[in-house]
C-alpha cells in the first residue's frame, strides 16, 4: 500500500510518497481502508519536528481519518470488516491503510460522507469542550473567534451559535470572513485591515466580549484580551501565528478577566464521560443540520504533502482533506 512518509524532520516538501507493508492490527487494534484523513496544523508541525508529539523516524503524519475497516486485532469486539468508521490516530492517516486503537474508533454517524467524517472530531470536539466545558459559554452571551476561517474557528462559530451566543468572526481576509457568515457569524471583523480591540468594543457597545476563542496567539492576543467584559473569558486554543504571546496580567485583575487554557486530547483522558456526552451532542447537532465540517478542498495522496504545505501558509478555509483512493 502507498503511505506518506516523513524520512526526517525538515521542510514538508521533502515528504515523499512510497510503497509500504501492510500494517497488521494490534490486538486491540483495527485496519482500516482509509477514504478520507483530513489536515490539522499539527500535522505541519509534526513533520518538521515542531510539535510536541516526536514520532519516530520514519513516519507517516495524518491524526483523523475516515474509511472502511478491513480487519480486527483478536480482542476486538465492536467492530468488523466492512464497517464505516472514523478514527483519530496520532499518525498513519495520509496513507491507503492505517491503523487505529478501536478505542479511539468510532461509528461513521449515518447520513455523514467520509470527508465530512474525517472533518469532525479533532475541531467540533475541541470547541465545544473549549466553550462549554472551559469557557462556560451561555446563550445571549457575545463571542469573539480568532482565526474564524480555519478548523477550529469554523467550528467555534458553529457550536457558539448552536450554544445561544451572538458570535463575531474575525480573520485575515474578507474573502475568509465571507465563509464565516455563511455558517452563521452575525458580525465579522477583519483584523488584516481593522483594529481588533477597537471594533469588539464598537459591536458590543463599549461593553466588550464575554468569551474570547483564540487559536492564532501572535499580536492578535493582547487586543483581543483588552476587548474582553467585565469577567470575559480568553479561551487559549493555540498558537497558528507562531509565537506564543505574552499578556500583562494587569489586564486580568482590571476586569476580573479569566484566561483558561484548552487541550481537548488530554481533557478526554481526565474525563472521558464528559467526552462522551460531547460526541453525543455533535452527533445530535449533526443530525438535526446544526453544525455541518465545511471541507473546501479534496487532494490525492500524492499531493498530500501540497495539502500539508498550504495549512502551513494560511491558505486553508474551513478543512481540507487527502483521499488516498482519488485518482485524478
Ligand atoms: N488546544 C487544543 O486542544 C487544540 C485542538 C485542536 C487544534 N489546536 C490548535 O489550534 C490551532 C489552529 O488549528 P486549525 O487546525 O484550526 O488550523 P487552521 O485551520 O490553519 O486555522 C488557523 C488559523 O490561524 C490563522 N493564522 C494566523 N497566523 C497564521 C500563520 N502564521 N500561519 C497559519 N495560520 C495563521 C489563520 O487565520 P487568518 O489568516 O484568518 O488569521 C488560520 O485560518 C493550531 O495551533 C492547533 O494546534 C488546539
Amino acid at each position: 500500500m502507498k503511505a506518506l512518509i516523513c524520512e526526517g524532520y525538515g521542510p514538508i516538501a521533502n515528504l515523499v510518497v512510497k510503497d509500504v507493508p501492510s500494517p497488521v492490527p494490534g490486538p486491540k487494534q483495527v485496519l482500516i481502508e482509509v477514504k478520507a484523513a483530513s489536515v490539522n496544523f499539527p500535522d505541519a508541525l509534526m513533520v518538521q519536528g515542531l510539535y510536541q508529539v516526536k514520532p519516530p523516524l520514519p513516519f507517516t503524519p495524518g491524526a483523523e481519518i475516515s474509511g472502511i475497516v478491513k480487519s480486527v486485532g483478536a480482542e476486538v469486539r465492536h467492530y468488523k470488516a466492512g464497517d464505516r468508521v472514523i478514527a483519530l490516530t496520532g499518525t498513519g492517516g495520509f496513507a491507503e491503510e492505517c491503523l487505529a486503537e478501536s478505542a479511539k474508533t468510532m461509528p461513521l454517524p449515518a447520513g455523514m460522507d467520509f470527508d465530512a467524517g474525517a472533518a469532525l472530531v479533532l475541531t467540533y470536539c475541541t470547541s465545544l469542550h473549549g466553550l462549554k466545558d472551559c469557557g462556560h459559554l451561555k446563550a445571549g452571551e457575545t463571542l469573539v473567534v480568532l482565526g474564524a476561517a480555519g478548523g477550529v474557528g469554523i467550528s467555534a462559530i458553529e457550536i457558539g451559535k448552536a450554544m445561544g451566543a451572538r458570535v463575531i468572526a474575525a480573520a485575515s481576509s474578507d474573502d475568509k470572513l465571507e465563509l464565516c457568515r455563511k455558517v452563521g457569524a452575525d458580525e465579522t471583523v477583519n483584523y488584516g485591515t481593522e483594529n481588533l480591540k477597537d471594533r469588539i468594543n464598537e459591536l458590543t457597545g463599549g461593553k466588550g466580549a464575554d468569551v474570547v476563542y483564540d487559536p492564532v496567539g501572535g499580536p492578535y492576543t493582547e487586543p483581543a484580551v483588552r476587548a474582553l467584559a467585565w469577567r470575559g473569558r480568553l479561551l487559549i486554543i493555540g498558537f497558528a501565528a507562531g509565537e506564543i504571546p505574552k499578556i500583562p496580567l494587569n489586564l486580568a485583575l482590571l476586569k476580573e478577566r479569566s484566561l483558561v487554557g484548552v487541550y481537548w486530547g488530554e481533557s478526554t483522558r481526565h474525563d472521558p464521560a464528559g467526552h462522551l456526552a460531547n460526541l453525543h451532542q455533535l452527533n445530535e447537532w449533526f443530525a438535526a443540520g446544526v453544525i455541518r465540517p465545511v471541507v473546501s478542498e479534496r487532494f490525492p495522496l500524492a499531493a498530500a504533502k501540497d495539502a500539508i504545505a498550504k495549512i502551513a501558509n494560511r491558505e486553508v478555509k474551513g478543512k481540507i482533506v487527502v483521499n488516498p483512493s482519488y485518482r485524478p
